[in-house]
């Protein structure tokens, strides 16, 4: 399935109301997105960032090429998304690999060179049939970011920055914070109202793991098309994990563990994907 499909409203196997985007790191995240999106019905976008890529020593083709493997088995439609780019090498490492779309990640310039870099990034994706996703305004969160909850997107700003770079999507700063490990976060409705009444293109809430299902079918009743989840998917695999290796100290064969990890990162995932509104492909 390609990211755009999935967002595109009546199209076969679309996502009705928003699309779930998951993130990846290892081959069991895949599964597991996979196993859970299966058991909800519903479609997704399996989504590999480029720490996740830094993780695997830089090297993009194993764990794409596994991800992608993982999406064509599928019997629900899932999506390959390259999430958070600040490398252009890496998004141009994008179309060679199966995936359907980017988010390029110029939030942390100031705003014209994010203009710049983001135009630049958009034509080089279309010329390509990619759809490309940008940042304005910081969610904050990552790793070696300032944490700025503060931060909002400007409606006006984010209408120019869309027709200034000609995106596709556009990711918002409206509350959520990466990284969150509670579900605590509250969001600004009135805001993602007003950016989707002022933004053409598709509205994609990042740090997504710390808002509770309710704010989150607001955020999607407000105007939110793509809810990206990781870190959620990680206390779901990380706590299977050390509860087993706690109560079977001796064991060695990482599948023992891994098994129950994958299956509380799948129940995770059909959480999140019964959570969202819309109606089941199967
Ligand atoms: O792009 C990925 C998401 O924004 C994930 O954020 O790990 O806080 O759920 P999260
Ligand atoms: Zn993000």
């Amino acid at each position: 399935a390609r990211t755009a499909d999935l967002l595109a409203p009546g199209a076969a196997g679309a996502a009705s109301a928003a699309v779930a985007a998951f993130n990846v790191i290892t081959v069991e995240h895949a599964e597991a997105i996979a196993a859970g999106a299966e058991a909800a019905g519903r479609p997704a976008v399996l989504q590999l960032s480029e720490n996740a890529v830094k993780f695997h020593g830089g090297a993009l083709a194993p764990i794409a090429s596994a991800t992608a493997a993982v999406a064509r088995a599928s019997t629900v439609p899932l999506a390959l998304h390259l999430d958070h780019v600040e490398s252009v090498d890496l998004l141009h490492a994008a179309s060679a690999h199966g995936f359907s779309s980017v988010m390029y990640d110029a939030s942390a310039l100031p705003y014209a060179d994010n203009v710049k870099a983001t135009s630049e990034a958009a034509r080089w994706a279309h010329a390509r049939g990619l759809w490309l996703e940008a940042e304005l305004g910081r969610v904050g969160g990552k790793p070696g970011d300032a944490h700025t909850p503060g931060v909002r997107t400007d409606p006006t700003e984010a209408a120019a920055f869309v027709a200034d770079t000609g995106v596709d999507a556009l990711a918002v700063a409206v509350g959520s914070t990466h990284a969150m490990t509670t579900r605590t976060a509250t969001l600004d409705h009135p805001l993602i109202t007003e950016l989707r009444d002022a933004v053409p293109v598709p509205l994609v809430l990042h740090g997504s793991s710390g808002v509770p299902d309710a704010e989150l079918r607001r955020a999607v009743a407000s105007g939110i098309r793509k809810v990206n989840v990781g870190t959620a998917l990680n206390t779901a695999f990380t706590g299977a994990v050390r509860a087993f290796l706690e109560a079977h100290p001796s064991t060695v064969d990482p599948r023992r563990y891994l098994a129950p990890a994958r299956e509380a990162m799948a129940a995770t995932v059909e959480r999140f994907l019964h959570a969202l509104a819309g109606p089941r492909t199967a």
